[in-house]
């Protein structure tokens, strides 16, 4: 903040609550401040390495990372300049200084500065001398402008604003400008003023509460019934079947090939649309996760569509992926769940998973509804390719519609004890496995993800075929096996690999329907039950959820904090 021309810092390490405390601590007059949650790069996490960083008459809030900090550092330390953190984002404000103090012009000094600056950034900088003036540049992170009445915001997206305007301004990469509380000015990177169009947001998106769930995440599992709801009335005319999903500007009939990148959890739906695609559509897919993807020599094919999907839609890695195909001549498809996203802006088609704001940092209900997109996109494709006939078509759309109903069975009260039962039994485990065939193996890796990020029990999933050729040597009966095995037409082969399991010591933790339990029971240490589920949609749909609801109450019985697990952001916004 600026205070009578003086900057007032107040950094704490840690949860939101503890700067929370410490701005009480320090009440202040200043209308203008500068703030940023980080996720450290360089440095560890410390009130040292906390932002903002300041120099004498500049300070700087950054996301992003400056890849040539240790060139400037070293070029500004010759100029006499100490450092007191270990952070790369400590060059920028005597950077700007330094153009500062010979321009005296904000815009000037800010742009040179860019110049200088390699890597991605989204920045706000206020002036000692200017208690009137926020400064803001973007390249690479995610910046909006918030548009309000007599104040305008600087924010990484619209949700930090949203409880103040829903009018903003999406900035693109080398924009930069200068807001003051009844103006803004907006600047392309060769420095000509842009006119910017303000977006109106929907209302529904400043609704976030945790609706009187313990945990955002536990109420974002228990929303998926509704999220699937909304998604087939949203692409599906449910009386004759049709489906209508976004425009797409080239012919779908001529897409051969299908490749699919995207980071996490959404890596793991991309893993998913493959299955589906592949069956329904008859359509060659390869999916790879971003942060490999542009690194390797993809030979990129003119009917090949490249498929983005994200549930924030910011995330550095699958952006860079989706420009370096986009650099190729590719068609882009991106799937994200916010509308306004950067990689919303960048694509050609977007298909918006409605999810509505997803706020555990534990990717939930944005991963059922991306497989649901990506399910009516596989059905959608199989039916303009003549894979898949009208009949068909809409038995498979029932199977999502089926889906959500099938999904409360979960959250019957019995069910919810069984799963509290055998997280329990859980809870001092170091070491986990997950394992099944099929789309299932897809749910293994996606459940030891969920458990890994919640609890930090290192768990693994693995295809239950792989297991003989390596993995078994783990084994012995400390090591709990959760054996993902819906009765389908693998269930005869997982059972063999449950069996390979127990014959070692293994405990096992069987999730199964009511038929596929009962083949296995005695075999069981613990069993959770899922419906009976009809057809690979389903498969992919719905046993995910008991995963979700094990690692929750798995993290929650070990005291982890389940919305805000440690060293994770909720959108990876760097390299
Ligand atoms: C999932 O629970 C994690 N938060 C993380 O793996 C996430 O899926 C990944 O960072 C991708 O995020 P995105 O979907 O916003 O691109």
């Amino acid at each position: 903040m600026l205070e009578n021309h003086r900057f007032k810092t107040v950094k704490e390490e840690g949860k939101i609550a503890n700067l929370e405390l410490a701005l009480k601590e320090n009440p202040t007059k200043s209308t203008i401040g500068i703030g940023h949650t980080r996720w450290a790069t360089h440095g560890r996490p410390s009130k040292q390495n906390a932002h903002p960083h300041a120099s004498s008459t500049v300070c700087v809030v950054h996301n992003g990372i400056i890849e040539n900090y240790q060139e400037l550092k070293t070029k500004l330390q010759k100029k006499g300049v100490k450092f007191l953190s270990q952070t790369d984002t400590e060059v920028v404000p005597h950077l700007i200084e330094y153009h500062y103090q010979k321009t005296g012009d904000i815009k000037k000094s800010l742009s040179s500065a860019l110049e200088e600056i390699h890597g991605t950034l989204a920045l706000a900088v206020i002036f000692k001398d200017r208690e009137d003036v926020i400064a803001f540049a973007k390249k690479g992170s995610p910046l909006i402008l918030g548009v309000g009445e007599n104040e305008n915001y600087i924010a990484s997206d619209y949700y930090a604003v949203s409880a103040h305007t829903n009018k903003i301004i999406i900035l693109e990469d080398g924009e930069f400008g200068i807001v003051t509380a009844d103006s803004y000015e907006i600047f392309d990177s060769a420095g000509k003023k842009l006119k910017k169009k303000v977006k109106i947001m929907e209302a529904e998106n400043s609704k976030i509460s945790k609706d009187g769930f313990d945990h955002f995440m536990l109420k974002e599992i228990f929303e998926q019934p509704r999220v699937l709801e909304e998604t087939i009335q949203a692409y599906v005319n449910i009386d004759n079947g049709s489906t209508h999903l976004p425009n797409f500007p080239f012919d779908l009939k001529k897409i051969n090939k299908i490749t699919i990148v995207a980071c996490g959890t959404s890596y793991y739906a991309g893993m998913c649309a493959k299955y589906l695609i592949e069956e329904i559509a008859d359509t060659e897919v390869e999916v790879d996760i971003a942060s490999e993807f542009r690194y390797r020599a993809h030979p990129f094919r003119s009917d090949n569509l490249m498929v983005f999907i994200s549930q924030s839609g910011e995330t550095a890695d699958t952006i860079a992926a989706l420009k370096y195909a986009k650099s190729r001549g590719q068609k882009i498809l991106s799937i994200v769940n916010a509308p306004h996203s950067s990689m919303a802006q960048l694509s050609d088609a977007v298909i918006r998973t409605i999810a509505g704001p997803e706020i555990g940092v534990a990717s939930t209900k944005a991963y059922t509804a991306q497989i649901a997109v990506l399910s009516l996109f596989a059905i959608e494709l199989g039916f303009l390719k003549g894979k898949v006939d009208k009949a068909e078509k809409l038995k498979l759309i029932a199977q999502i519609v089926e889906a959500g109903a099938k999904m409360n069975h979960f959250f019957e009260e019995e069910n919810i004890k069984n799963i509290k039962k055998v997280a329990r039994y859980l809870v001092k485990a170091q070491h986990m496995l997950y394992i099944g065939r099929g789309i299932s193996q897809v749910t293994a890796f996606e459940a030891a993800l969920k458990l890994r990020e919640l609890s930090y029990i290192d768990a693994q999933g693995i295809a239950a075929g792989e297991l003989k050729h390596g993995t078994i040597a783990l084994i012995d009966k400390k090591m709990p096996v959760i054996v993902i095995a819906p009765s389908n037409n693998l269930f005869d082969k997982i059972l063999s690999n449950a069996q390979e399991v127990k014959a070692r010591g293994g405990k096992i933790i069987f999730i199964s329907d009511k038929k596929g339990i009962a083949h296995f029971d005695k075999m069981a240490d613990k069993k959770i039950e899922i419906p009976q589920l009809s057809g690979i949609i389903q498969e992919a749909l719905l046993p995910v959820v008991s995963t979700q609801l094990l690692a929750y109450y798995v993290a929650l019985f070990k005291g982890s904090d389940v919305d805000q697990p440690r060293n994770l952001a909720k959108s990876v916004t760097v390299e």
